[in-house]
């Protein structure tokens, strides 16, 4: 499975950033979101991201960009990578039209950060060939690719996506389809404990961060971080864990699920622990 035309569905940050790699290892990319002007908000970011690693001896913009055609609907390729709203209803109904549309061998892997791919595949008529191809934002930096395998995906698929993801020049490391899957089980707590220590008065945004970069060696603190990430995706994301693992230290900070409520839902609305320019 080379997969040498992937269509990419969803084209924010990580969609636009999975995009960009993708496009980066020499493959056909065909990029789709239903959000009138998204697609093309996508492409300019990942222009701005190419230019800056063209600087640094990455490949040339235009020639990357090249390989990215915008789609406005679902169309055959050999791999599909989702990377739209962190919603079960939403990943379900999109992986539904996939089945339809990819030909029958075409994989179906999603970025979720956190929901069932064990429900995914099981919407479809390919359970096999259904994975978690977990990205990181910023996705053209980061290394990781969580490779995760449902309940009924086969070692060929999971054999497939790990040898791609190593293609794309990144780390990939696999597992299991349970809530959170690695990443988020630990992330999310973290977020989530530094919203509570805010909530409760322990500390100013700044101290806590402060804390978590140097005292830590992260190179940005939790705050920052969620804001990068998206208060919304945080809270659909403690949902998950919260609802998956029965255990209430999942339960999302009310001081996170406030912000959301008031439309403070980080860098992207301009405003979250933080405010942006
Ligand atoms: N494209 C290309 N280059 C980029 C870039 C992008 N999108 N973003 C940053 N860079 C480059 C910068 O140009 C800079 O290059 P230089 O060192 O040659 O000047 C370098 O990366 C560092 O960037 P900055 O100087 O702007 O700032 P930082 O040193 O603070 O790095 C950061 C920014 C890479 C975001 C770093 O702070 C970081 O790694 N933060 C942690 C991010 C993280 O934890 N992500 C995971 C989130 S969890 C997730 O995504 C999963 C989901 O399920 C929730």
């Amino acid at each position: 499975m080379d997969f040498e035309h992937v269509l990419v569905v969803g084209a924010g940050q990580m969609g636009g950033g999975i995009a960009q790699v993708v496009a980066g290892s020499g493959r056909r990319v065909s990029l789709y979101d239903a959000a009138p002007g998204a697609t093309e908000h996508g492409l300019d970011t990942m222009r701005k991201s190419l230019e800056k690693l063209a600087e640094k001896g990455g490949a040339d913009a235009d020639e990357v960009l090249g390989r990215v055609s915008a789609v406005d609907d679902l169309v055959p390729a050999d791999l599909l990578i989702e990377a739209v709203i962190e919603d079960a209803a939403a990943k379900e109904d999109l992986f539904r039209r996939a089945d339809e549309v990819l030909p029958e061998a075409a994989v179906l892997a999603s970025n979720t950060s956190s929901i069932p791919i064990t429900a995914l595949a099981a919407v479809t008529g390919r359970p096999d060939r259904v994975i978690g191809m977990h990205f990181f934002n910023p996705v053209p930096v980061l290394e990781l690719v969580e490779v995760i395998r449902a309940a009924q995906t086969s070692d060929e698929t999971a054999r497939a996506i790990t040898a791609l993801a190593e293609d794309l020049g990144k780390v990939p490391a696999q597992a299991n389809d349970f809530p959170g899957f690695v990443s988020n089980r630990i992330l999310m707590p973290f977020i989530n404990d530094a919203a509570y220590a805010l909530l409760e008065g322990v500390a100013e945004p700044e101290a806590i961060d402060t804390i978590a970069k140097l005292g830590f060696a992260h190179p940005m603190g939790p705050l920052a971080l969620a804001d990068l990430i998206g208060l919304d995706t945080c809270v659909a994301i403690m949902d998950v864990l919260h609802e998956g693992l029965g255990n209430p230290k999942y339960a999302p900070c009310p001081l996170l699920r406030q912000y959301v409520q008031a439309g403070r839902l980080g860098r992207k609305s301009g405003r979250g622990f933080y405010t942006y320019a």
